[in-house]
């Protein structure tokens, strides 16, 4: 089973949802994207990511489907460069269609993805330096993209906040202005569950999409025995 899908089966809430309506929604949020924040750039980075998922668990001619489906004519995404973000909206519209999963279940095994293999393996110190456990990362997680933006000067990064935190839980506030993310951020805590060997549960308890200010999950775990 591929990334995309264990995510997806970790998340029950989301799955509620049927085919045709994920599909209804990325399109929705495609459209917002369009209509709203068509130059908004994005590193390429992100882009490279994707098709580093795809051609993981698909190959590569999945990807080109893919890239030839979302109308996306670059051959190689360079990291430093900036493109739209309505690129990689595409892409991941495009991947739902290719694959037949709807795209909060792409997004949710990219963040997944962008834990273990982007960020682990091309940033080890940086994620090394945030936190030695779940929970002193999410802690330490508001200012962890000051630290990119030394990489990454044009960075426009989410903010996150922590509130209610107990020894097991804490609510992660996800501000951003880039829509239909929210899936991203739930595979991006499975994946920091998996880096830490910490189970994890993650349960969305608003939602900026249904009229609230902003993105809050409750993420819990299991603390670590005591030694
Ligand atoms: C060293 C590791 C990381 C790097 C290099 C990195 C870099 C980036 C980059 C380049 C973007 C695209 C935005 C832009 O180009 O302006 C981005 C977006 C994002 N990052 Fe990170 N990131 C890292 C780790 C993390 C972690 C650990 C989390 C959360 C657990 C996270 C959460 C997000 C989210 C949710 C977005 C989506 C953008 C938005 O909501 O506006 N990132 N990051």
């Amino acid at each position: 089973m591929n990334a995309a899908c264990e995510g997806g089966r970790m998340s029950h809430w989301f799955m509620e949802g049927c085919w045709g309506f994920c599909r209804a929604r990325i399109m929705e949020v495609v459209s917002i994207k369009f209509s709203v924040y068509r130059n908004s750039p994005m590193y390429g980075m992100v882009n490279k990511a994707v098709e580093d998922m795809v051609v993981m668990h698909h190959g590569e001619p999945v990807w080109e489907q893919i890239k030839a489906k979302a109308g996306v004519d670059v051959d190689v995404f360079l990291s430093n460069e900036s493109y739209s973000d309505d690129m990689t909206y595409n892409l991941v519209g495009a991947a739902s269609e290719v694959l037949k999963v709807p795209a909060e279940q792409i997004l949710m095994g990219f963040g997944e993805h962008w834990v273990l293999h982007t960020a682990q393996e091309g940033y080890g110190g940086l994620m090394q330096a945030a936190g030695k456990s779940l929970p002193e990362f999410l802690k330490n997680l508001p200012d962890f993209h000051s630290r990119v933006v030394m990489i990454f000067p044009k960075l426009q990064p989410p903010r996150f906040e922590c509130t209610d935190l107990t020894d097991r839980s804490l609510k992660l506030h996800y501000i951003s202005h880039r829509p239909g993310l929210a899936p991203f951020v739930v595979g991006l805590m499975h994946g920091l569950g998996k880096m830490f060997k910490t189970p994890v549960t993650v349960r969305q308890t608003e939602t900026k999409d249904q009229g609230a200010v902003h993105d809050v999950f409750e993420v819990t775990w299991t603390p670590a025995p005591a030694v």
